[in-house]
Formats: C-alpha cells, sequence, structure tokens
C-alpha cells in the first residue's frame, strides 16, 4: 500500500487548475486551484459532494471546457494539456488520456451496436486499422471487460445490455486505443451494489494489469476503500483533505472529509440510516469570505471566515482547515 506519495513517475501531473464560468450571476470560479499527481498503475480517488468540481477538473485538463476560462497546468507525461492545440488535445483524448463519462445512456449511440461503437474508437485514432480488424480487437475488448458471449454481444445494441453491462462497454471504449490514464466519473453511480462492486473489482484488476493511472471520481467515500491509494476531497472547488486511503478513512483531519465518513451508512446498527451533511453545498457564485465550508462546519471559529485556508501537511494527510492546523492560511 502507498504510503500517500507516488512511487513512480507521474503520467499525469496536475498544478493549481483554476476553471471560471461566465454566468449571467456573474463569474463561477468552480475549480479553484486544484493540483494532483498520478503515476503508473496508480489509484487516486477524487471524492466530494455534488457541485464541487470533480468533472469540471478533468473536463478542463481534456480541454472539453469551450468557454470556461482554464489556468493552471496539467502534464500528461511533458505535454502540457492547457491551452493546447485543440487538434493535438483531440489526437492525446481517447488515446493516451481516457475517460469513462458520468451518464453511460447519454455516452452510447442508442442506434449503434457496440461493436460499431468500438470500433469508431478505434479507428480515429488508428486510421490505419480495417473494419474487420477492428471487429476482431472489439471482441477482444468485450472479453477484457468480462462480458459473456462477447462475439454475439458485439452486434448488440446499448438498449439491449443491462446498466452494468453498458457500463462495461464503457469501460472497453476508453481502453480500446490503449491508454495510460483513465478517468472514471462516477463510474458506478447508476448501478446496484453487487454490480458497482464487480465494476470497481474489473477496474482494479485493469489497473493493475494494464499498469494505467487510474483517477475515480466518486461522491461516495464507500467505493473508495480497497480500490484506490491515494484520496483527494474536494470542496467548493478546491482539495480540502488529501492523503493515502487509510489515513483518510483512520484519521481524517478536515470537518468536511469526517462529515462524509459520518455519513456512509453503517452496518453495525438495526436501522443505517443515509445521513448527509446539514447545509447545502457553497455555490461558485457565491462563495462566503474565508473558508467555504464554515457555514455548515460544527467546529467553526469566528475566525475561520477571514481567510481561506492553505492545504498544508497535518498528522498523516494534508489539510486546509486553520482550526484543525491551528495556522490561517491566504485569502
Ligand atoms: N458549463 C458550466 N457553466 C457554468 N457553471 C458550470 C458549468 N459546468 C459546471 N458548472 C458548475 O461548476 C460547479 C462544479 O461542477 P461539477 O460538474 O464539476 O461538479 P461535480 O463535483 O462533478 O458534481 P457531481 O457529483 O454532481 O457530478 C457546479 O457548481 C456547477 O454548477
Ligand atoms: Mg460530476
Amino acid at each position: 500500500m502507498s504510503d500517500g506519495t507516488p512511487t513512480a513517475q507521474p503520467v499525469l501531473r496536475v498544478r493549481d487548475l483554476r476553471v471560471t464560468f461566465s454566468t449571467a450571476a456573474g463569474p463561477a470560479p468552480a475549480v479553484r486551484g486544484v493540483s494532483f499527481d498520478v503515476s503508473p498503475g496508480e489509484a487516486l480517488a477524487v471524492v466530494g459532494e455534488s457541485g464541487s468540481g470533480k468533472s469540471v477538473t478533468m473536463l478542463a485538463l481534456l480541454g472539453m471546457l469551450p468557454g470556461a476560462t482554464v489556468t493552471g497546468s496539467a502534464q500528461y507525461r511533458d505535454t502540457e494539456l492547457v491551452g493546447q492545440d485543440p487538434h493535438l488535445l483531440r489526437t492525446l483524448r481517447g488515446a493516451k488520456v481516457s475517460m469513462i463519462f458520468q451518464d453511460p445512456m447519454t455516452s452510447l449511440n442508442p442506434v449503434l451496436t457496440i461493436g460499431r461503437q468500438l470500433s469508431l474508437v478505434m479507428r480515429a485514432h488508428q486510421p490505419q486499422l480495417t473494419k474487420k480488424a477492428a471487429k476482431v480487437r472489439a471482441v477482444d475488448l468485450l472479453e477484457m471487460v468480462a462480458i459473456s458471449q462477447p462475439q454475439r454481444r458485439v452486434d448488440s445494441y446499448p438498449h439491449e445490455l443491462s446498466g452494468g453491462m453498458r457500463q462495461r462497454v464503457m469501460i472497453a471504449m476508453a481502453l480500446a486505443n490503449e491508454p495510460e490514464v483513465l478517468i472514471a466519473d462516477e463510474p458506478t453511480t447508476a448501478l446496484d451494489v453487487t454490480v458497482q462492486a464487480q465494476i470497481m473489482e474489473l477496474l482494479d484488476e485493469l489497473r493493475v494489469q494494464h499498469q494505467l493511472a487510474l483517477v475515480l471520481i466518486t461522491h461516495d467515500l464507500g467505493v473508495v476503500a480497497g480500490a484506490t491509494d491515494r484520496v483527494a476531497v474536494m470542496y467548493a472547488g478546491r482539495v480540502v483533505e488529501a492523503g493515502a486511503v487509510d489515513a483518510i478513512f483512520h484519521s481524517p483531519g478536515h470537518p468536511y472529509t469526517r462529515g462524509l465518513l459520518e455519513c456512509l451508512p453503517r452496518l453495525d446498527t438495526k436501522h443505517p440510516v443515509h445521513a448527509s451533511i446539514p447545509g447545502v453545498p457553497a455555490s461558485p457564485t457565491s462563495l462566503p469570505p474565508g473558508c467555504p465550508f464554515a457555514p455548515r462546519c460544527k467546529y467553526v471559529l469566528p475566525s475561520c471566515s477571514q481567510a481561506e485556508p492553505d492545504l498544508i501537511p497535518f498528522g498523516d494527510t494534508m489539510v486546509a482547515c486553520s482550526v484543525i492546523t491551528g495556522v490561517a492560511g491566504t485569502q
């Protein structure tokens, strides 16, 4: 198990990434200085409630947010992705850096067979591949993601498959061009618990087999344990806590992380309740002064509204909370 420090040279290195949308209500800083690394064979979970900026972070580094202002750096190996030529980004996207999007039903084309969709994805990046060879490879890919009877399934349409199978097809599509980085955005949300566990197991196996650098986005800390090495917890567009998965579970520092952990359904009570942190998540267009979590925080002090705390080492993790670390940050 990793101690929280990547062991190999990172394949994806993100520094101070910022994304601002221009909205009718004014500028919306949805991502406000996110940094992380992922190395080959390693899994990083990015966790946070709805609207915390998880998807926007990933879409920004893939150059998929036209109209948004994106600053900072996101390097795939030696290639800077922020501000990169759209043509080069298109050749990298889906090939070297691949993403499984949040909603499989809207990502799969309902009028094309899954074999044809896999073939299109492959031939977009490998034009020399014949249709016949692409179909053979499509069957292999379906087999790789453990879809039974792949020879037959390759000619199925998305609506003929179960939710779990569709998610496996999405994974096959994301891996079709042998990427080094796989970003999986809520890959199990719409699935029931048993199928969720199977999909997580599959991602884990594929990560090890193909030495993928995996970024797993989820709002559910429950799926993270056992499936990732490190965790970055996001709130209001920033990473508020980061560390090795064991440390996040056993000695969380940030009150928000503690809140997320307290919300996990417990097996040791007779009546497990699905709790949530009181209050509503901060909106990018109306961030409170100082720490954006302060209005919901049970440890809040008057000083919390004065400055936004920096992410600094504290205990076993990195924490952005001036109450816990005793260090005020910068505004
Ligand atoms: N195109 C856009 N224009 C304006 N604001 C946007 C746009 N896309 C996203 N946002 C805002 O950016 C913030 C972050 O959104 P994001 O989709 O990254 O959240 P998320 O953490 O992925 O949430 P979820 O768990 O619901 O998927 C939200 O407040 C969202 O409303
Ligand atoms: Mg999202």
